[in-house]
């Protein structure tokens, strides 16, 4: 077969944006604290709790050395908004163990220990050492002196003289009396542009190679944390939405919250840091804010004016933080915090994937009337809802139409050959309507054939660059011990990182974004493609799922498979490490919250056409 490819190199298409292409950072699979946050040590400040996950103690990731050290919570505490600490009778110690297999120590290099102390003995010595799990010297202990009763931070510096995995740090205190700990940490001075409080040096440098256009952040169903009544919960009170507010200033008066995905944030990685970080890799920036609906299955809305037009004025508040001049209220916190050049924000997400249209509608509403008045040159991103398949989705893309919305955010998580099947899915969008941020997107898995699709499918973006105005995958990153979510583009335990194939593609585009699509035809194109071996995707995520009566049709109508679970069924086989599923009271059941969960029916030779139809009675989850 003759292949042609005709390209009119005169003729003019679309104009491509510079931001095409770009990340999407969300703290889930740990990618932020024991991720791309480069502290080393777990649980810092003693503020892990069951609300955040039922197994936390206020000594998660620590353990004993010595004495009977205890986590308190009381007047004594460090401040309103770091409210536990830890109270060693001495003589005592505390060994942490990081994330992963442990700290990771590389010989040569030196590592920031801070401690925030205070004693009832006047003066009492404090050790600390950085070791390997037996205990032998990974570098040479730091002996520090804390004095007095009141809260002083502490500080040494250890030079590692052996390497170690799983290094250990130990925290100890002689004498007698009583010594009190809060905010240990444990810093590489080798972080990404050496930012102090920065991030790791390798996963920093995998984005940053990406060459992104812009980097959306802090979520995500992130966003959303929490209940409806976690919108207005105190700061030290866990499932509060993610509020920029509570992520800047001096970390040790952050409060830390509960994450969506399950875990503690400490929200050391905060918006400056965000901020910081998108500027450090040449990139826009463009945050989301919840806009009191939960969206990410969730379903409530906030009714409370007062709180709506505080969470408005938070908003306008940040636009001054990343834009205002010094002398402004929230640019004077930026400037303190060591930017006084504005971060020079243009676009802003409100909300992620509402689902319950017409109230984020109303509220969206509210939200961009008063950013528009006051920052006009401020693109105000809505959004489309949890899927495309109708419901919410149309509904919002309705809603958004009607209102000149200027752009939407489109999520979806689809199979490779949805991908492929799909390219042309913009050819046909209003092109006088909202313009498009695909804001997440990825083919259901981490293999070459699914970079291969995004790829072709990222063709059809390009194509229709006039439409589609920005695009990241997602999520950008996975701790390969502590994962919510897959695929996933870049992977990482506490020693290395990795790229997935995903990844590789996404750098081929954003490391060659052109400047106008060049039109172009192409004959003797395949008409159909290899046939696939019959994987069928029902993806959830979550908590637990159940299905039942799922059917298989092909495009023709063709019944292809059908399944009421009234047996137990070894026709569908979970793909290893994605979720454990069976067969119970005639319900196919989903027995953890596992990403994505493929189910294949081996051996079906009519499963040959890519135009598949799956219908699936979903009963809860
Ligand atoms: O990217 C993972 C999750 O997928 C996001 O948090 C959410 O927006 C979507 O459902």
């Amino acid at each position: 077969t003759e292949y042609t490819v005709s390209v009119d190199a005169a003729g003019t298409g679309p104009e491509i944006s510079e931001h095409m292409y770009g990340v999407f950072f969300e703290d889930i699979n740990r990618a932020a604290d024991g991720g791309l946050y480069a502290e080393l040590v777990q649980n810092r400040s003693f503020e892990y709790d069951p609300a955040d996950n039922a197994a936390y103690t206020g000594l998660t990731g620590w353990a004993p050395h010595s004495g009977d050290p205890r986590v308190v919570d009381d007047d004594g505490r460090l401040n309103e908004r770091n409210r536990r600490y830890l109270r060693l009778d001495l003589p005592a110690g505390v060994i942490n163990a990081g994330y992963n297999s442990g700290i990771r120590v590389e010989r040569g290099e030196r590592y920031d220990f801070s401690v925030w102390a205070r004693t009832t003995a006047g003066s009492t010595p404090l050790s600390a050492a950085l070791t390997d799990p037996a205990g032998r010297a990974l570098a040479d202990p730091l002996r520090i002196a804390v004095r007095g009763d009141g809260w002083a931070k502490y500080t040494g510096t250890f030079t590692a003289r052996a390497a170690s995995i799983n290094g250990r740090l130990l925290v100890r205190g002689e004498g007698g009396g009583t010594l009190s700990l809060d905010m240990v940490s444990l810093f590489p001075r080798d972080t990404f542009k050496n930012r102090p409080n920065g991030m790791r040096r390798d996963l920093a440098e995998k984005i940053a190679a990406l060459d992104p256009g812009f980097v959306r952040f802090p979520g995500g169903c992130l966003v959303n944390t929490g209940s409806h009544h976690g919108y207005e919960a105190p700061d030290f009170e866990r499932r509060r939405s993610y509020q920029w507010k509570d992520t800047i200033g001096p970390v040790e008066t952050r409060a830390t919250n509960a994450n969506f995905w399950g875990y503690n944030q400490s929200y050391g990685l905060g918006y400056y840091e965000y901020f910081q970080f998108t500027e450090d890799v040449g990139a826009m920036p463009l945050p989301v804010v919840p806009a009191l609906v939960t969206g990410c299955g969730q379903n409530q809305a906030t009714d409370d004016p007062a709180l709506l037009a505080r969470h408005i004025q938070d908003t306008l508040d940040l636009i001054e933080f990343a834009n205002g001049p010094v002398s402004s209220t929230w640019g004077a916190k930026r400037a303190e915090m060591g930017h006084p050049e504005p971060f020079g924000l243009t676009h802003i997400g409100i909300g992620n994937e509402e689902n319950l249209p017409d109230e984020f509608f109303a509220r969206f509403v509210q939200f961009r009337a008063a950013i528009e008045e006051r920052y006009p040159d401020v693109t105000v991103i809505s959004n489309s809802g949890p899927d495309d398949t109708g419901g919410t989705f149309d509904r919002l893309w309705q809603l958004n139409r009607e209102a000149g919305v200027d752009m939407v955010d489109e999520h979806y998580y689809n199979s490779p050959a949805w991908f492929l099947q799909n390219n042309e899915r913009y050819d046909g969008y209003d092109r006088a309507g909202p313009k498009v941020f695909l804001g997440e997107y990825a083919s259901q898995d981490n293999r070459f054939r699914n970079a291969l699709a995004e790829a072709a499918y990222m063709t059809g973006l390009e194509r229709n660059a006039d439409v589609v105005r920005l695009a990241s995958y997602a999520p950008l990153l996975a701790n390969e011990d502590y994962v919510q979510w897959r695929p996933d583009m870049i992977w990482f335990n506490n020693r290395a990182s990795w790229g997935s194939a995903s990844y590789e593609v996404q750098k081929l585009f954003m490391n060659n974004v052109g400047d106008r699509v060049v039109p172009s035809e192409a004959t003797g194109t395949p008409s159909t493609l290899e046939p696939i071996t019959g994987a069928v995707g029902l993806s959830t995520w979550g908590t637990s799922a159940a299905y039942d009566d799922v059917r298989v049709t092909a495009a023709d109508g063709t019944a292809l498979f059908a399944d009421d679970f009234s047996g137990t069924d070894d026709a569908w086989t979970p793909i290893a490490g994605q979720g454990s599923w069976s067969v119970v009271d005639g319900r196919y059941v989903q027995s953890d919250a596992a990403a994505e969960n493929t189910m294949v029916a081996a051996g079906d030779p009519a499963w040959r056409d890519y135009d598949l139809s799956v219908k699936a009675t979903k009963l809860s989850g």
